[in-house]
């Protein structure tokens, strides 16, 4: 059976280190935000809770990278992120990843695989 896929954003909607696009996301029966930014070209969506505070990363809403757009940030206290994986790189979050998703990205446009996340 094919995988349902969900229309995310296009793909132009996405620059390498720039805003994110927010959207919402069945995670383990609620309904939680999450975000997906472009980093070296690829496409990367993670849970919008950093791994130390349940909070949104994001103060000014799609601003997830830091001032050098290497890793994403989470703006309250300023745990740190690989964009890539989500691993964490400095900062409160004290070894705890973002929870990734994931997403394709064809035909011009970004598609979350949405029967991942029960
Ligand atoms: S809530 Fe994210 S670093 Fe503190």
């Amino acid at each position: 059976m094919a995988t349902e896929q969900r229309l995310i954003c296009a793909s132009d909607a996405l620059v390498n280190a720039g805003k994110g696009v927010r959207f919402d996301v069945q995670w383990r029966g609620q309904t939680v935000p999450a975000f997906v930014v472009r980093f070296a070209d690829e496409v990367h969506a993670y849970l919008n809770r950093c791994s130390h505070v349940a909070m949104e990363l994001d103060w000014q809403p799609g601003v997830f990278f830091d001032a050098d757009g290497i890793d994403l940030i989470c703006s309250t206290h300023g745990a740190l992120f690989a964009a890539q994986t989500g691993r964490c790189v400095g900062g409160p979050c004290a070894g705890g990843p973002l929870v990734k998703l994931d997403v394709v990205e064809r035909d011009g446009a970004v598609f979350l695989k949405e029967d991942q996340h029960v």
